[in-house]
């Protein structure tokens, strides 16, 4: 078979297009990884204990900065009371021991799912001292209405 020059022009343009296509696609797959963005890492939610989940509460990072981790479960967190001085920025990463919950505090612009399996991240840097209440709005069963948590920001 005798092919036209043009022909085997377009045969190489048409294949390169193609692995050049698919290549961009799996650079872009492994760069943005399978999971939503939110979603920075992954724990095993069946084994909380052999994670940094072991012991859920609050680490002072430096001089105004905590990391909170939280445990969110039916019904409540884990731990149920986080207290910082005001003007400290807290670095919340929750994750769920169960199903589906929310981490939410009336009034500020913190609303995140709690997925198992997940690491959920958010910060909040909390200005007034005060009782701040945080909530869940995601439906998880006959206790959903009373789970909550505080966080009392002293003066
Ligand atoms: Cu947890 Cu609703």
């Amino acid at each position: 078979m005798h092919l036209h020059k043009y022909e085997k022009i377009w045969l190489t343009f048409g294949i390169g297009s193609l692995v050049l296509f698919l290549a961009v696609l799996g650079v872009a797959a492994f760069a943005f990884g399978q999971q939503p963005p939110s979603h920075m890492a992954s724990v095993d939610s069946q084994n909380l204990e052999d994670t940094v989940f072991a012991e859920p509460g609050l680490d002072q990072i430096n001089e105004d900065t905590y990391r909170a981790r939280l445990v969110a479960m039916t019904y409540g967190y884990s731990p149920d009371t986080i207290e910082i001085p005001a003007g400290s920025t807290v670095i919340f990463e929750v994750t769920s021991q169960d199903v589906v919950h929310s981490f939410t505090i009336p009034g500020t612009n913190v609303n995140m799912m709690i997925t198992p399996g997940h690491v959920n991240m958010t910060e909040h840097t909390f200005t007034e001292p005060g009782e701040y209440l945080v909530i869940c709005n995601e439906y998880c069963g006959t206790g959903h209405h009373y789970m909550q948590m505080k966080i009392e920001v002293t003066p």
